[in-house]
């Protein structure tokens, strides 16, 4: 820049908008597809450019989603699942194989701007029981032999997103920092390998997760509005959770010999129900607080200036496992049905609220509830509600939740709802015994935030139909079936 001559106002102007778009790295935001009526890859891919996201990270390399994806501008990062890493790493052929399909065709022929591949998704973390220890490197290793063979070297970098717990401080701050015992030999292998190979760190921060499972952990400190009592790191004080993790990181780096190593934050953000902590004021007092300490470009004490993150995330996927909490299914910056849950100013669009999904289908205005006539005490409601929340989503009820006001029979409203919902609103899918009936009046309670869903239309040509040859309409069929088993039993 310092070389182009400014001769007048016109090439003033110029500059100067060049300087804004390169002082604003643009935010990134993962884009997950665990969904039971995943909307269009295409309606995505408009909410993406109508917020000015400029990257996203995806866990998978679906054929319809990069296609999508292509023309866009998006830088993408595409992900291998951590149940390939075994067959990418066992083998160089299937390495090359992968790189061909997932990356080189995109890029080619469909003009997807892919940049990364992410190895594996987290697969360091204790629940896994070391089920990815032996192969995450290989197949690391492999898929950058495959990126360099493809000519793709420089275009596009390999990484691997780490939950935060491949690190930690022994002396509780961040200048204690180094990785796991455990695994240190193996995260010195991978981070050299990434120093080499010119790739980034990758991490996923989470102070919701360490509110959630702390209930000692200060609030305040989750937040970025600067009113918990610092940590003083030796004269360096850190007011929030996110600058002192991030920097144990910094330090664990620098400590083994990489302080120049770049690291990008793979996930970042704050689910909206399913918890009494996850609700839409502190997701957006999150979020938005994210947003606001990591523009200009200030960084951490350790790591200053821009700061490479990823949102999680950007829409809520009902059929992610809840093993985690029942908060999972609630990640969403923007509803199943690609509407902002919340203002949300990104810095990339004029007005600064979130742009909602364009033409989104929904199903009928017709709901699935509980007989008026139909008792509390009759012996089918467990066995019902049961049944369904197991195959649909109950995670809005419960002590905190958005509907967890709703009385008893809202409760069960609420279960026989969301199961008819997900089954396309299936006639059969509301004959609860002698217990439900569908119904055109909205049971949406007037206050709060508790929603009765009205589905959107499935959208047959999803990545589960393409890749399993069935369609959703079947698999609802299908659980109809058991239900009606059921009731004859
Ligand atoms: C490409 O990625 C998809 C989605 O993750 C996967 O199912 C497929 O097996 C991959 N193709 C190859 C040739 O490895
Ligand atoms: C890990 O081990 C525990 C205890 O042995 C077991 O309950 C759990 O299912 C295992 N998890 C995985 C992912 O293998
Ligand atoms: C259905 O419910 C009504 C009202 O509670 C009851 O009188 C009737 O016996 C029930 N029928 C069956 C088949 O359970
Ligand atoms: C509603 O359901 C939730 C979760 O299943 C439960 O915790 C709560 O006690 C129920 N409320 C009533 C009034 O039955």
């Amino acid at each position: 820049m310092a070389k182009v001559a400014v001769k007048d106002g016109l090439n003033i102007g110029v500059l100067y908008l060049f300087a804004m778009l390169c002082s604003v790295t643009g935010i990134g935001v993962n884009w997950g597809t665990q969904a039971s009526h995943p909307l269009p890859p295409d309606t995505i891919v408009k909410i993406l450019r109508d917020n000015g996201f400029q990257r996203v990270k995806l866990f998978d390399a679906d054929y319809g989603t990069l296609k999508a994806l292509g023309k866009s501008g998006i830088e993408v990062m595409v992900g291998i699942p951590n149940d390939m890493l075994a067959s990418v790493g066992g083998s160089m052929k299937a390495a090359e194989k992968w790189v061909a399909k997932n990356v080189s065709q995109h890029i080619t022929s469909n003009n997807v701007n892919i940049r990364y591949v992410a190895v594996g998704n987290e697969p360091f973390l204790e629940t896994y029981n070391g089920s990815y220890l032996g192969i995450t490197f290989p197949a690391l290793r492999n898929i950058q032999s495959a990126l360099v063979k493809a000519g793709l070297g420089s275009q596009v970098k390999v990484t691997v997103p780490l939950n935060a717990d491949v690190y930690s401080s022994s002396s509780g701050y961040p200048s204690g920092g180094d990785f796991r015992t455990d695994i240190h030999d193996l995260m010195l292998t991978i981070v050299n390998f990434l120093s080499v190979s010119g790739a980034p760190f990758t991490v996923n921060i989470y102070p919701f997760i360490s509110l959630y499972s702390d209930p000692n952990f200060p609030v305040e400190y989750a937040f970025f509005d600067g009113n918990a009592s610092p940590l003083n790191d030796g004269g360096m004080l850190y007011y929030n959770m996110f600058d002192a993790n991030l920097d144990t990181l910094a330090y664990a780096l620098q400590k083994n010999g990489f302080a120049n190593l770049p690291i990008i934050v793979g996930e970042i953000g704050w689910p909206t129900d399913g918890d009494q902590n996850a609700n839409i004021e502190y997701a957006r007092r999150f979020n938005q607080g994210f947003m606001s300490h990591i523009s200009g470009g200030r960084g951490t004490p350790m790591r200053p200036g821009p700061i490479d993150a990823y949102l999680f995330s950007l829409i809520d996927e009902d059929v992610k496992s809840i093993a985690p909490g029942n908060f999972e299914r609630h990640w969403g910056t923007f509803t199943f049905d690609g509407q902002a849950k919340y203002p949300l100013n990104l810095g990339t669009t004029n007005s600064g609220a979130l742009v909602p999904a364009k033409d989104v289908h929904y199903l009928e205005k017709k709901w699935c509830v509980m007989r008026p006539s139909a008792r509390l005490d009759d012996p089918q409601v467990a066995p019902s509600v049961s049944y369904a929340c197991g195959l649909a989503d109950c995670t809005s009820l419960g002590y905190g939740t958005s509907c967890g006001n709703l009385d008893a029979r809202g409760n069960i409203s609420y279960a026989f709802n969301s199961y008819f919902q997900k089954n396309n609103q299936l006639e059969v899918a509301c004959k609860f015994p002698n217990l439900s009936m569908i119904t055109k009046i909205d049971p949406t309670p007037t206050v709060g935030n508790c929603k009765f869903q009205v589905m959107i239309q499935p959208y047959y040509e999803s990545a589960a139909a393409q890749r399993y040859g069935f369609t959703l309409k079947q698999l609802g069929l299908v659980s109809v079936l058991i239900l009606i088993l059921l009731t004859v039993l």
